[in-house]
This record gives structure tokens, sequence and C-alpha cells, in this order.
């Protein structure tokens, strides 16, 4: 096992300790949140809110009872992964192409936990990683020309498609250093669903493994 795969499942089981018995769990997407749902069979969950129909499909496969997000009021706990992390506990998300969805349900949850392993941890999010944006299909050119007149290289997520049916922006060059600024900033270009910058609800927790253990910093 790579030692990246190993810091990945050091945070998912660090992360069992924020989940209580007979709880409604939000669960996030991608290759660490896999880490933790192998692990959730083992726990007594009342059901889970699923960040994505990837993971619902998995959170199914175990017998997790899923539960609509209309239906579940606040949840105590979301869990998640991230592209990029800084000292804010500010993220990039997205790599998946879910941020619609995990932007939601952390939202509606009380507590967001932020698994990472070492490799996500930087000073200023954006400049390695692009910003995911969802994009309504016909507004994607338009977009693109706004993106680029905020100094950003949009590039098309190509054969890919979100749960909602929009399309995904993934933009380099963003200046991502007030990131609430710029979340705002997008959010408001006509036409553009969501995006992936996490900043105005960062995470709450963050689990952070390394080679040496997982660090727990709080925001
Ligand atoms: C999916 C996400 C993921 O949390 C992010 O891409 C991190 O994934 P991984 O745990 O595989 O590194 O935002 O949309």
């Amino acid at each position: 096992m790579s030692d990246q795969q190993a810091q990945k499942q050091a945070a998912a089981k660090a992360a069992l300790s924020y989940i209580e018995d007979d709880m409604i769990l939000g669960v996030g997407t991608g290759s660490t949140v896999n880490c933790l749902i192998e692990l959730l069979p083992t726990l007594k969950l009342a059901g889970a809110v699923a960040s994505s129909q990837v993971t619902e499909d998995k959170l199914r496969a175990l017998g997790i009872e899923i539960v609509d997000l209309n239906f579940a009021g606040t949840l105590d706990v979301y869990i998640d992964g991230a592209d990029e992390v800084n000292a804010n506990l500010q993220l990039i998300k997205g790599g998946g192409g879910a941020l619609t969805r995990e932007k939601i349900v952390a939202a509606a949850s009380n507590k967001f936990v932020c698994m990472v392993d070492a490799s996500k941890s930087v000073e200023i999010l954006g400049r390695a990683f692009p910003v995911p944006i969802e994009v309504l299909p016909q507004a994607r050119s338009y977009v693109a020309r706004q993106l680029a007149r905020l100094g950003g290289e949009p590039v098309y997520r190509e054969d890919f498609v979100t749960d909602y049916g929009n399309v995904i922006l993934d933009t380099y060059d963003l200046d991502v250093s007030d990131p609430v600024a710029l979340e705002q900033t997008l959010n408001n270009i006509v036409g553009v669903v969501c995006n992936g910058i996490f900043a105005a609800n960062q995470a709450d927790v963050l689990l952070k493994a390394s080679s040496n253990g997982v660090e727990t910093l709080l925001r």
C-alpha cells in the first residue's frame, strides 16, 4: 500500500470518533471517503445522506439506509475529503465533480469534518489545483468568457456530467488569495450553479494525516 493510501486510511479511522450511534451521517465523495465508507458497517448508524450518486450506491451496497436530505433536518456531522486545504480550513473541492451536492450537505450540517493526506495542504488555494465550477450546459461558453475576464483559464471537463446534469469548468490561474470574496464573485456569474471553493463555509475540523500520524486542527 502507498504511503498516501495509508494516510487516507488513517484519517478515515480518526473520523470515526465524530460519529455517534443512531446518527444520520452526511457522507462525502472520493477515495478518502471510500476508506471511511468501508468502516461504516461496524457502526450503528440510523442512516446516511450521500453527497453523490457514487457514494449513495456504495452505502446502499453495504446495507446503510439512504436518507433524503429534505427529510433529515440539520445533520450533526458531515465527513468529506478535499483537493486542497489552507491554514484557515478553507478548501477546494470538486475533483470528483460532486461539489454542488457536497456543498449542500456540508451547509446543512452542524459540523464539517474534513479528512486529508499530507499532499492536500497548501499555503494559497488554487495555485496547483484548478477551481472546479459547475455550470448549466447552455451557459458554458458565456461563463468561460467571464472566468477569462477574471484572469482564469477554464478547461471544460470532457465526458463528464454532474449528478444534476451540468458540466464542469476546471479553472486554472484564478487569484484565490481571498477565498471568501472569490467564492462569492464566482457564484454571481449567471449560469454558475456552484463553485468548488469552500470558504464562506469552511471545514470545522481538519484531520490531517502525514507519515507521522493524524493531526486534528479546529476552526
Ligand atoms: C469530490 C471531492 C473530493 O472530496 C476530493 O476530490 C478529494 O478526493 P480524494 O479523497 O479522492 O482525494 O471534492 O468532488
